[in-house]
């Protein structure tokens, strides 16, 4: 059986390179899932032969990872900048007087995403680490897992160990499509792929990273044993291995290529499907680049040249107020037309009241607007400043309900308080109880919903329970078929679980992951209804604000009103029997650092024990830390200072029986990944 594993792992490893490395797949999608179901159903099967390195571990989990800081064995430099022809001509001369010997040039993209190191022993990746500050950075190892680019086991003749650094990237469609999706939930979007891109690295659950469908591209290897003294070399044989390397790689033996890659790279990176931000210069050979070393702060044998963002000038003609789900206000600039990277520019966001303020812009004003990684159009900058004194000044009154704005400490954002009474806000709420990730409810797109609220049908989410055939039909606009599909669907979503319906209530600050967390500590809705202010914080990522929100919310009478309405229809307002079960509180307000490496179980399954258990999985050691998972190699700082703050060490075992107690072996094991 071992050996069938095997084999499945091995060709499931090839058609992914195929696929995503190599970007030609030779079996079908379905085939492909096929053969992915077989090796989770064998693997469930047959779990002694379970591997941290199997193509099935790529679909991350939702627990916590807590990331640990780790040292960098080489640091992560930073490169240094040039923006025009003369400054890479400037230095080239360096480079040729440093050497006085004959050199190669290579030409790489930049691409303009998150930085990340790489360490493989003996073929498998054991660490990803953030750039974090150069010296040290964050190790998310289990996110970078879900990147289906990223060779968890390497092929062909490599080195024992080595590290290899690339870029993670969020591919434009992918970005637009979270952009599109947070846009509809009224969460803030993503600025750029690249903060959309670390911000995912970053996330505490790997799960949803998985799902961002990260990419990467890999540009310097590191090591004792590399393959090769050219640099062009150890990219081709680490293509090779399975890493993605990008094909607009170019070895130069004059400055006139290097710019003839400049030129055509300036034009034809809109062409591609991932962020770049300029052309990295390198010296190829790597003896000479040692030679030429580094300063403190970056090497001498390469340089970034950047591209210029592009920009354009027009009329600010004035600003509008959008009012969204939540109430949050976003001004948004309406400029005279103006083409800027082959599309016609009429709008741009301007954030909140602080930028306005801070770009002192007039109505008239000719600005600067511009593109650059971004999306959504920016104005950078006040061109020439109008004549006459029509100055932007933010709204006191909200523009679709005429309430007061109000604005919470230390938050950007203006709001409108008017909840319940406020249009744009009744709908948003509606829109985002119904949509996919929280009711689901089919038929309810947001024109029906505009529809019925016109109509007098709609004024609260627990409406939506209480609408009639006969009321649906007699609308112009509607037929008895969607009607019923309205029904049905309303009928259906009281199967919808107790984590959804939090999520659908459009709480402020309580996204698809917090609504999560509120329903594993509460469990029910009378419970969560209580709630203190104190008791919300008390949960692992429920900050001040969540808290505050969450306690406003219960405490309005409409609100509670709604929440009341809905029970009495049927909703899931309690966790389901079967979460309860997997849920123990034996480890209930204890603060757990993991720490060295494990025989029993792999850190990521400790990790999942301890929340499963109701604990709090924390990366460092302070007074506060309950108790030490400590492993084999703990690392000798952690030691020191658990013992000089008196913490507890456990072993694995301790710590198995520690939650044995209030478990049940089988419904644990079958939760984990
Ligand atoms: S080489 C020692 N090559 O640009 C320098 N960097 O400021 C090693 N980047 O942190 C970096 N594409 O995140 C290199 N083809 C490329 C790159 C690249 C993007 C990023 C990287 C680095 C930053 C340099």
């Amino acid at each position: 059986m071992k050996s069938q594993i095997e084999s499945l792992r091995r060709k499931l490893e090839q058609h992914n390179f195929n696929y995503y490395v190599k970007s030609a797949p030779t079996i079908s999608d379905f085939e492909f899932d096929a053969m992915m179901k077989e090796l989770q159903i064998l693997e469930e099967k047959f779990p002694e032969f379970a591997d941290a390195h199997s193509p099935t571990q790529r679909v991350g989990s939702d627990i916590a990872n807590g990331f640990e800081q780790v040292a960098h064995i080489y640091p992560m430099l930073s490169l240094g900048n040039t923006y025009s022809e003369g400054e890479v001509q400037d230095f080239y001369e360096r480079v040729r007087r440093g050497l006085n010997e004959d050199f190669e040039l290579v030409c790489e993209l930049k691409y303009d995403g998150t930085s990340i190191s790489l360490t493989y022993e003996h073929g498998l990746l054991v660490r990803a680490v953030t750039r974090g500050d150069g010296e040290k950075g964050d190790d998310v190892t289990a996110n970078v897992k879900t990147i289906k680019s990223i060779p968890l086991r390497l092929q062909g003749d490599f080195p024992e160990n080595f590290e290899i650094r690339g870029e993670i990237l969020m591919p434009w469609a992918v970005f637009d499509e979270l952009n599109n999706e947070r846009e509809m939930q009224e969460e803030q979007l993503f600025a750029n792929p690249r903060n959309a891109a670390s911000g995912t690295l970053k996330l505490q659950n790997s799960a949803v990273v998985a799902s961002r469908k990260l990419d990467a591209y890999f540009y310097y290897l590191l090591g004792d044993k590399l393959p090769a003294d050219l640099h062009s070399d150890n990219l081709k044989t680490a293509n090779s291995w399975g890493f993605k390397i990008s094909e607009a790689t170019k070895v130069c033996s004059s400055i006139d290529d290097v710019f003839e890659f400049i030129k055509y790279w300036d034009t034809e990176r809109k062409n591609l499907p991932v962020a770049t931000d300029g052309i990295v210069i390198k010296v190829n050979s790597l003896s000479q680049q040692k030679n030429l070393g580094y300063t403190a702060k970056s090497p001498r044998w390469a340089i970034a040249y950047k591209f210029q963002a592009e920009k354009a000038v027009t009329r600010l003609n004035s600003v509008s107020y959008q009012v969204g789900r939540t109430g949050a206000v976003t001004p948004v600039a309406n400029l005279e037309p103006v083409q800027l990277s082959g599309t016609v520019v009429k709008r741009a966001s301007l954030h909140n009241a602080d930028i306005i303020e801070g770009l002192d812009l007039h109505i008239g004003d000719l600005v600067f607007v511009e593109k650059g990684g971004e999306i959504i159009p920016k104005i950078t900058a006040v061109d020439v400043h109008a004549l006459g004194d029509d100055k932007v000044i933010f709204i006191k009154k909200c523009p679709e309900c005429d309430a007061d704005l109000v604005r919470f400490d230390g938050e950007a954002a203006h709001y409108c308080p008017n909840e319940n009474a406020c249009p744009p806000q009744i709908k948003g709420k509606m829109e985002h109880f119904v949509s996919r990730k929280a009711l689901n409810i089919d038929g309810l797109g947001s024109e029906t919903i505009n529809l019925l609220y016109q109509n007098n049908l709609l004024h609260n989410i627990a409406d939506i329970y209480e609408l009639k055939i006969p009321d649906l039909i007699r609308l112009e606009r509607l037929g008895s078929k969607s009607a019923y599909n309205i029904k049905d669907g309303a009928e259906k979503s009281k199967e919808v679980p107790f984590e959804r319906v939090i999520f659908g209530l459009g709480i402020r600050f309580v996204g698809e992951t917090i609504a999560k967390k509120l329903a594993y500590a509460f469990k029910n809705i009378d419970a969560l209804e209580k709630a203190t202010y104190e008791q919300l914080i008390e949960v692992d990522e429920i900050g001040e604000r969540i808290a505050q929100s969450v306690v406003a919310y219960f405490a309005d009478l409409i609100n509670k009103q709604t929440i009341n309405r809905l029970k009495s229809f049927g909703l899931q307002m309690s966790l389901s029997e079967e979460k309860l079960q997997a849920h123990g509180s034996s480890l209930a307000g204890l603060s757990i650092v993991i720490s060295g490496t494990f025989a029993l179980h792999s850190r990521d399954e400790y990790k999942a024990m301890i929340e499963m258990n109701g604990g709090k999985n924390v990366g460092s050691v302070s007074a506060k830390t309950s108790y030490i998972l400590a492993g084999e190699n703990m690392g000798p700082e952690k030691l020191k200072k658990a013992e000089s703050l008196g913490v507890k060490l456990i072993d694995e075992k301790a710590f198995l029986q520690l939650i044995n107690a209030e478990m049940k072996e089988d419904s644990f094991s079958g939760l984990l990944f």
